[in-house]
């Protein structure tokens, strides 16, 4: 299984989900290769914000050594499941795709936590280190709830 993260700068939301997911599919070594990238370029090439980096390390998750890419149409193509941290980044995802194939699922990441409720991961960009623990929360216990969905299907 390979699997895209995307929130607007990708060095924020985006990028816990990758660590956690990564990490939580690690441990039940089911081989899956986890990834993220954000729909606008502003960050593009920076590691994760320090807060970020800072509560996925409280967790015992290092994700250091990732560096924020912008999204591409052409990505539709290359992962089984790609999911949105929020409305607008579906949206832009859509957008953006428009003429490209897709291989796997595009939606919501929160509706795999709360199904067919829409909701979005608040950004915390403008927020304090509250916001980034919140985040983390609703990362974490959607990223059980995607490993419980997809483990039995065995890693590709
Ligand atoms: P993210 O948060 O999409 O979770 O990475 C943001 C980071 C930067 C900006 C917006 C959101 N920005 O406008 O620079």
């Amino acid at each position: 299984m390979r699997i895209l993260m995307v929130c607007l700068g990708n060095i924020c939301r985006s990028p816990i989900a990758e660590g956690v997911l990564q990490h939580k599919a690690d441990l039940k070594g089911l081989g899956w290769v986890v990834e993220s990238a954000g729909t606008e370029s502003y960050h593009v090439g920076e590691p994760p914000h320090r807060l970020s980096q800072k509560i996925c390390l409280e967790h015992g998750i290092d994700i250091s050594h990732q560096r924020a890419r912008k999204f591409t149409g052409a990505d539709v193509d290359r992962y089984d499941l790609i999911y949105a941290m929020a409305g607008d980044v579906l949206h832009e995802i859509h957008r953006t795709s428009a003429s490209a194939g897709s291989r796997g699922h595009i939606g919501l990441f929160l509706d795999e936590l709360n199904p067919g409720l829409n909701e979005s991961v608040p950004d915390p960009y403008y927020g304090g280190e509250d916001g980034y623990h919140h985040v983390f929360d609703l990362v974490n216990r959607t990223c059980d709830a995607i490993i419980s969905r997809y483990a039995q299907q065995g890693s590709k």
